[in-house]
Protein backbone atom coordinates (compact mmCIF):
# COMPACT_ATOMS: atom_id res chain seq x y z
CA UNK A 1 0.00 0.00 0.00
CA UNK A 2 3.12 2.18 1.40
CA UNK A 3 4.76 1.53 -2.19
CA UNK A 4 1.76 2.19 -4.47
CA UNK A 5 1.10 5.25 -3.02
CA UNK A 6 5.27 6.21 -3.49
CA UNK A 7 4.60 5.01 -6.84
CA UNK A 8 2.00 7.04 -7.58
CA UNK A 9 3.41 10.42 -6.30
CA UNK A 10 6.40 9.42 -8.21
CA UNK A 11 4.47 9.14 -11.41
CA UNK A 12 3.11 12.53 -10.44
CA UNK A 13 6.11 14.58 -9.66
CA UNK A 14 7.28 13.40 -13.08
CA UNK A 15 4.16 14.40 -14.86
CA UNK A 16 3.49 17.41 -13.45
CA UNK A 17 6.74 18.59 -11.64
CA UNK A 18 7.35 21.43 -14.26
CA UNK A 19 5.63 24.47 -13.87
CA UNK A 20 5.58 25.34 -17.16
CA UNK A 21 4.16 22.73 -20.17
CA UNK A 22 5.42 22.93 -23.81
CA UNK A 23 2.51 24.21 -25.55
CA UNK A 24 2.52 25.33 -29.46
CA UNK A 25 1.40 28.64 -31.03
CA UNK A 26 -2.12 28.72 -32.45
CA UNK A 27 -1.69 28.30 -36.64
CA UNK A 28 -3.11 26.43 -39.71
CA UNK A 29 -0.62 23.72 -39.23
CA UNK A 30 0.43 23.34 -35.57
CA UNK A 31 -0.39 21.06 -33.04
CA UNK A 32 -1.71 21.66 -29.33
CA UNK A 33 1.45 20.38 -27.64
CA UNK A 34 4.95 18.95 -29.65
CA UNK A 35 5.35 15.42 -30.67
CA UNK A 36 8.33 13.29 -32.17
CA UNK A 37 7.40 13.64 -36.10
CA UNK A 38 9.51 11.10 -37.99
CA UNK A 39 7.74 12.72 -41.42
CA UNK A 40 9.46 15.90 -41.66
CA UNK A 41 10.50 16.98 -45.09
CA UNK A 42 12.42 19.93 -43.41
CA UNK A 43 12.88 21.77 -40.33
CA UNK A 44 14.36 18.12 -39.29
CA UNK A 45 16.19 19.26 -36.52
CA UNK A 46 12.91 19.69 -34.77
CA UNK A 47 11.80 15.61 -35.40
CA UNK A 48 12.35 14.86 -31.83
CA UNK A 49 9.68 17.21 -30.66
CA UNK A 50 7.79 19.18 -32.62
CA UNK A 51 5.25 21.88 -33.26
CA UNK A 52 4.19 21.29 -36.69
CA UNK A 53 2.80 18.23 -39.15
CA UNK A 54 4.66 17.46 -41.43
CA UNK A 55 2.43 18.98 -44.08
CA UNK A 56 3.51 22.68 -43.52
CA UNK A 57 7.61 20.85 -44.27
CA UNK A 58 6.38 20.00 -47.54
CA UNK A 59 5.92 23.71 -48.50
CA UNK A 60 8.82 24.94 -46.58
CA UNK A 61 11.23 22.27 -48.37
CA UNK A 62 10.48 24.18 -51.87
CA UNK A 63 14.18 26.27 -52.99
CA UNK A 64 12.83 28.67 -54.01
CA UNK A 65 9.80 28.98 -51.30
CA UNK A 66 6.52 29.41 -53.44
CA UNK A 67 3.68 29.54 -50.72
CA UNK A 68 3.43 28.40 -47.09
CA UNK A 69 0.12 28.15 -46.00
CA UNK A 70 -1.62 31.25 -47.21
CA UNK A 71 1.68 33.17 -46.72
CA UNK A 72 2.75 33.52 -50.68
CA UNK A 73 6.37 34.13 -51.57
CA UNK A 74 6.46 34.57 -55.29
CA UNK A 75 3.94 37.77 -55.69
CA UNK A 76 7.10 39.91 -57.02
CA UNK A 77 8.77 37.63 -58.38
CA UNK A 78 11.00 34.93 -57.56
CA UNK A 79 12.62 34.23 -54.23
CA UNK A 80 16.50 34.07 -54.01
CA UNK A 81 17.61 31.10 -53.02
CA UNK A 82 19.46 32.49 -49.86
CA UNK A 83 16.34 34.88 -49.04
CA UNK A 84 14.24 31.66 -49.40
CA UNK A 85 16.78 29.76 -46.84
CA UNK A 86 16.25 32.42 -44.09
CA UNK A 87 12.22 32.91 -44.67
CA UNK A 88 12.22 28.74 -44.19
CA UNK A 89 14.14 29.54 -41.05
CA UNK A 90 12.01 31.55 -39.26
CA UNK A 91 8.71 30.05 -40.75
CA UNK A 92 9.94 26.45 -39.02
CA UNK A 93 11.18 27.87 -36.00
CA UNK A 94 8.56 29.63 -35.86
CA UNK A 95 6.03 26.68 -36.62
CA UNK A 96 7.88 23.64 -35.45
CA UNK A 97 9.69 24.60 -32.35
CA UNK A 98 8.92 22.97 -29.30
CA UNK A 99 10.49 25.51 -27.24
CA UNK A 100 8.86 28.89 -28.58
CA UNK A 101 5.84 28.43 -25.91
CA UNK A 102 8.48 30.29 -23.36
CA UNK A 103 7.59 33.70 -25.49
CA UNK A 104 3.88 32.59 -26.16
CA UNK A 105 1.01 34.80 -24.82
CA UNK A 106 -1.00 31.99 -23.06
CA UNK A 107 -4.13 33.22 -23.82
CA UNK A 108 -3.97 34.40 -27.16
CA UNK A 109 -1.16 31.61 -27.97
CA UNK A 110 0.79 34.11 -29.98
CA UNK A 111 4.55 34.87 -30.16
CA UNK A 112 5.13 37.82 -28.57
CA UNK A 113 8.43 40.34 -28.20
CA UNK A 114 10.86 36.58 -29.05
CA UNK A 115 14.09 38.36 -28.38
CA UNK A 116 15.85 37.73 -32.05
CA UNK A 117 19.68 38.03 -32.22
CA UNK A 118 20.23 40.98 -34.22
CA UNK A 119 23.08 39.45 -36.20
CA UNK A 120 20.63 36.82 -37.13
CA UNK A 121 18.15 39.66 -38.63
CA UNK A 122 21.02 41.44 -40.79
CA UNK A 123 22.38 38.50 -42.60
CA UNK A 124 18.63 37.90 -43.28
CA UNK A 125 17.66 41.42 -44.54
CA UNK A 126 20.90 41.42 -46.19
CA UNK A 127 20.23 38.02 -48.16
CA UNK A 128 16.68 39.24 -49.19
CA UNK A 129 18.17 43.07 -49.85
CA UNK A 130 18.04 42.89 -53.77
CA UNK A 131 14.30 40.24 -53.29
CA UNK A 132 10.71 42.39 -53.78
CA UNK A 133 7.79 42.46 -51.98
CA UNK A 134 4.60 44.71 -52.36
CA UNK A 135 3.55 44.42 -48.55
CA UNK A 136 1.43 47.89 -47.88
CA UNK A 137 2.78 49.11 -44.59
CA UNK A 138 6.00 46.66 -43.35
CA UNK A 139 4.18 44.10 -41.75
CA UNK A 140 3.28 40.90 -43.67
CA UNK A 141 0.02 39.76 -41.02
CA UNK A 142 -1.52 42.39 -42.66
CA UNK A 143 0.02 44.34 -45.70
CA UNK A 144 -1.85 41.87 -48.34
CA UNK A 145 -5.15 41.19 -49.50
CA UNK A 146 -5.59 37.45 -50.51
CA UNK A 147 -7.07 35.92 -53.39
CA UNK A 148 -8.88 32.51 -53.80
CA UNK A 149 -6.94 29.76 -54.96
CA UNK A 150 -8.29 27.07 -57.86
CA UNK A 151 -8.20 24.34 -54.93
CA UNK A 152 -9.74 26.45 -52.59
CA UNK A 153 -6.85 27.28 -50.51
CA UNK A 154 -5.89 31.07 -49.70
CA UNK A 155 -3.39 33.15 -50.65
CA UNK A 156 -1.93 36.27 -49.93
CA UNK A 157 -1.96 39.12 -53.03
CA UNK A 158 -0.93 42.69 -53.52
CA UNK A 159 -3.16 45.18 -52.32
CA UNK A 160 -4.25 47.00 -55.38
CA UNK A 161 -1.80 49.81 -56.27
CA UNK A 162 0.98 48.80 -54.06
CA UNK A 163 4.39 48.33 -56.18
CA UNK A 164 6.54 45.99 -56.08
CA UNK A 165 9.50 47.19 -54.40
CA UNK A 166 12.88 45.70 -52.83
CA UNK A 167 13.39 44.74 -49.22
CA UNK A 168 16.10 47.40 -48.63
CA UNK A 169 13.57 50.27 -49.78
CA UNK A 170 10.80 48.53 -47.85
CA UNK A 171 12.81 48.21 -44.84
CA UNK A 172 15.48 50.73 -43.17
CA UNK A 173 17.27 47.67 -41.61
CA UNK A 174 17.86 44.19 -40.32
CA UNK A 175 16.43 45.79 -37.36
CA UNK A 176 13.88 47.80 -38.73
CA UNK A 177 12.58 44.39 -40.76
CA UNK A 178 12.54 42.29 -37.29
CA UNK A 179 10.17 44.15 -36.06
CA UNK A 180 7.66 44.65 -38.23
CA UNK A 181 7.29 41.96 -41.23
CA UNK A 182 5.66 39.56 -38.85
CA UNK A 183 3.77 42.33 -36.07
CA UNK A 184 4.76 41.76 -32.76
CA UNK A 185 5.94 38.44 -32.93
CA UNK A 186 10.23 39.82 -33.28
CA UNK A 187 12.22 41.92 -31.51
CA UNK A 188 15.87 42.75 -32.74
CA UNK A 189 17.82 42.15 -29.72
CA UNK A 190 21.59 42.60 -30.49
CA UNK A 191 24.63 40.57 -30.01
CA UNK A 192 27.55 42.56 -30.51
CA UNK A 193 30.70 42.59 -28.53
CA UNK A 194 30.15 39.13 -27.68
CA UNK A 195 26.37 40.15 -25.86
CA UNK A 196 24.11 36.28 -26.65
CA UNK A 197 21.23 37.32 -24.83
CA UNK A 198 18.92 36.60 -27.78
CA UNK A 199 17.37 33.47 -29.82
CA UNK A 200 19.16 32.74 -33.00
CA UNK A 201 16.58 30.51 -34.96
CA UNK A 202 19.98 28.49 -36.57
CA UNK A 203 21.10 27.48 -33.11
CA UNK A 204 18.93 25.06 -31.19
CA UNK A 205 21.45 24.84 -28.19
CA UNK A 206 22.27 27.97 -27.97
CA UNK A 207 18.14 28.73 -27.55
CA UNK A 208 18.04 26.24 -24.81
CA UNK A 209 20.76 27.40 -22.72
CA UNK A 210 19.30 30.94 -22.70
CA UNK A 211 16.15 29.54 -21.88
CA UNK A 212 17.54 27.59 -19.08
CA UNK A 213 19.89 30.53 -18.08
CA UNK A 214 16.99 33.50 -18.16
CA UNK A 215 14.14 31.17 -17.59
CA UNK A 216 15.49 28.78 -14.67
CA UNK A 217 14.73 24.95 -15.04
CA UNK A 218 10.65 25.10 -14.84
CA UNK A 219 11.11 25.68 -18.14
CA UNK A 220 11.44 22.65 -19.98
CA UNK A 221 13.20 22.73 -23.65
CA UNK A 222 13.49 20.18 -26.25
CA UNK A 223 16.87 19.94 -28.39
CA UNK A 224 17.60 17.33 -30.94
CA UNK A 225 20.39 15.10 -30.90
CA UNK A 226 23.01 16.08 -33.78
CA UNK A 227 22.83 12.87 -36.39
CA UNK A 228 19.18 13.04 -36.26
CA UNK A 229 19.03 15.38 -39.20
CA UNK A 230 20.50 17.11 -41.63
CA UNK A 231 19.69 20.92 -41.19
CA UNK A 232 19.79 24.06 -43.62
CA UNK A 233 22.46 25.84 -41.37
CA UNK A 234 24.45 22.69 -43.03
CA UNK A 235 23.20 23.63 -46.32
CA UNK A 236 23.76 27.60 -45.89
CA UNK A 237 27.61 26.28 -44.42
CA UNK A 238 28.21 23.98 -47.47
CA UNK A 239 27.32 27.02 -49.91
CA UNK A 240 29.19 30.10 -48.24
CA UNK A 241 31.79 27.10 -47.65
CA UNK A 242 32.04 26.33 -51.77
CA UNK A 243 31.67 29.49 -52.54
CA UNK A 244 34.94 30.74 -50.67
CA UNK A 245 36.35 27.85 -51.57
CA UNK A 246 36.50 29.03 -55.10
CA UNK A 247 37.39 32.44 -54.35
CA UNK A 248 40.21 31.20 -52.78
CA UNK A 249 41.41 29.08 -55.99
CA UNK A 250 40.98 32.37 -58.00
CA UNK A 251 42.79 34.49 -55.96
CA UNK A 252 45.61 31.95 -56.08
CA UNK A 253 45.69 31.74 -59.48
CA UNK A 254 45.46 34.88 -60.08
CA UNK A 255 48.48 35.60 -57.43
CA UNK A 256 50.52 33.34 -58.93
CA UNK A 257 49.81 34.51 -62.69
CA UNK A 258 50.88 38.35 -61.04
CA UNK A 259 53.98 36.87 -59.65
CA UNK A 260 54.92 34.69 -63.16
CA UNK A 261 54.38 37.75 -64.80
CA UNK A 262 56.55 40.24 -62.51
CA UNK A 263 59.31 37.80 -62.83
CA UNK A 264 59.36 37.39 -66.48
CA UNK A 265 59.76 41.51 -66.75
CA UNK A 266 61.91 41.11 -63.98
CA UNK A 267 64.41 38.53 -65.03
CA UNK A 268 63.63 38.05 -68.68
CA UNK A 269 61.52 34.86 -67.70
CA UNK A 270 63.69 33.13 -65.27
CA UNK A 271 62.97 33.44 -61.61
CA UNK A 272 65.99 35.05 -59.50
CA UNK A 273 67.48 32.45 -57.24
CA UNK A 274 66.14 34.07 -54.01
CA UNK A 275 62.89 33.49 -55.45
CA UNK A 276 63.46 29.99 -56.46
CA UNK A 277 64.36 29.14 -52.82
CA UNK A 278 60.92 30.72 -51.70
CA UNK A 279 59.25 28.63 -53.93
CA UNK A 280 60.93 25.17 -53.29
CA UNK A 281 61.82 25.73 -49.57
CA UNK A 282 64.78 23.45 -48.44
CA UNK A 283 63.54 21.75 -45.41
CA UNK A 284 65.50 23.01 -41.84
CA UNK A 285 67.99 20.20 -40.67
C1 LIG B 1 16.68 48.44 -54.46
O1 LIG B 1 15.95 49.30 -55.27
C2 LIG B 1 16.48 50.61 -55.36
C3 LIG B 1 15.49 51.49 -56.12
O2 LIG B 1 15.05 50.86 -57.29
C4 LIG B 1 17.85 50.55 -56.02
O3 LIG B 1 18.42 51.83 -56.08
C5 LIG B 1 18.74 49.64 -55.18
O4 LIG B 1 19.98 49.48 -55.83
C6 LIG B 1 18.09 48.29 -54.98
N1 LIG B 1 18.91 47.53 -54.04
C7 LIG B 1 19.25 46.27 -54.23
C8 LIG B 1 20.10 45.63 -53.18
O5 LIG B 1 18.88 45.64 -55.20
Amino acid sequence: MKARCVLVLFLFHLTYAHGVEQTCPKGQFTKDAPSKEDGLATCKYFSCNSCCSPEITKQLALVPLQQVGAINYTQCGTLSDMCSYYMSYIQCFYQCSPNIYVWTNPSTKVVENLPICGSFCDNWFEACSADMTCTRNKNWMNGFTTKLNADGTKAQQCFPGESCRNYSVVYASGQDMCNNMWGHALQYTSDKDGGDHCVDPSDMQHNADFIKETKGDEYPVSVCGAGEYVDTGLIIGIVVGVIAGIALILALVALIRSRKFQKKEDTGGKAAPKEMEELNPTPEA
